[in-house]
């Protein structure tokens, strides 16, 4: 049943435990302020009471849980999975559940899910931040990763939460299809590159117009360009004395790093950083800002329901 619900929530084993400890928590408090309200309001009716009862728990109960939530760190799980039982309430969502095997992916009845790619090839902490952020969301999915390098930290987070890798090699993404079909059978609507270090070939770039996201950790149009990432960056804007550094989000188009940026946010250079103490600023700024900014843009898109 465990494995069961990890799979279904795309969890690993110690937040599936903190989610339990929520609902259990949520659920007693809810039950414990129930009674305390009834009491208050003291009906003679049992029957009335009954439903009076009912009634206070079903208002109460999203909010306990909630609440306690947010000292378990579950808050964005919670948001999610209540804004998506409030859907199926409504009758609105019918999201397939086929994508745990990606060779079985060409069956997607839920339009209204968009499905998103990460493309990643290093530790993988921005893809970790963009998985729990969607967990259980409404409209979005992360229903792949896509990875160059075996032995990737990321793909570690992939298995932590049951979610498909497809792993590419050079001469297919370079000289081949660019494993086009691939994305299209997995029916990936929007691609993330969390770190992704090989330039993204013309055919990706026609097919997702518009429909892909990548995060620098400089201010672009600064410090971009082929070589620029992780710590040569931090290195170049720290020899370069200057006083701010921060992180770009932007549209991808056929050069590196560069397309309409949607997004940017600083912090400062302290003199005495090192591109290990800088990289640790900027980090925080992308794992706080990233995953907002691809929500904000997918459910910006024409034609996604809002
Ligand atoms: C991130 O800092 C991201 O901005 C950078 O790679 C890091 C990946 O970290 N991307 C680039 O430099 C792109 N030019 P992560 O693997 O821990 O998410």
């Amino acid at each position: 049943m465990f494995d069961k619900l990890k799979a279904k929530w795309k969890v690993g084993p110690f937040q599936l435990l903190l989610i339990l400890f929520t609902f259990a928590i949520g659920g007693s408090l809810t039950g414990w302020v129930g009674r305390k309200i009834l009491l208050q309001l003291s009906i003679d009716y049992a029957a009335l009471r009954l439903v009076t009862y009912l009634i206070i728990i079903t208002l109460c109960w999203p909010l306990m849980v909630i609440l306690v939530s947010i000292p378990f760190g579950q808050f964005p799980f919670f948001r999610n999975y209540l804004s998506r039982l409030g859907r199926r309430i409504s009758g609105k969502a019918t999201r397939s559940r086929v994508e745990d095997n990606p060779s079985n992916m060409s069956t997607f009845t839920d339009t209204s899910l968009t499905r998103v790619a990460i493309f990643a090839s290093g530790a993988g902490s921005n893809a970790r931040k963009i998985i729990e952020y969607f967990q259980g969301h409404p409209q979005i999915i992360i229903a792949l990763v896509v990875c160059n390098k075996p032995g990737a930290g990321v793909l570690n987070i992939a298995a932590d939460f049951s979610i498909p890798v497809l792993t590419i090699e050079k001469e297919r993404f370079f000289r081949g299809d660019a494993y086009l079909p691939d994305l299209q059978k997995a029916g990936i609507g929007f691609i993330v590159l969390a770190g992704f270090l090989w330039k993204i070939p013309s055919a990706l770039i026609t097919a997702y117009s518009g429909h892909m996201l990548n995060i620098h950790p400089a201010l672009l149009p600064k410090y971009g360009g082929k070589g620029m990432y992780g710590n040569f960056v931090h290195e170049a804007v720290i020899a370069a004395g200057e006083k701010e550094s921060g992180i770009t989000i932007h549209l991808v188009d056929g050069e590196y790093d560069h397309g309409g940026t949607l997004f940017q946010a600083t912090c400062e250079v302290v003199p005495d950083d090192t591109p290990a103490t800088l990289a640790r600023r900027i980090h925080e700024l992308e794992h706080l800002h990233f995953a907002p900014v691809i929500e904000k843009t997918i459910l910006s898109l024409p034609g996604v329901n809002r």
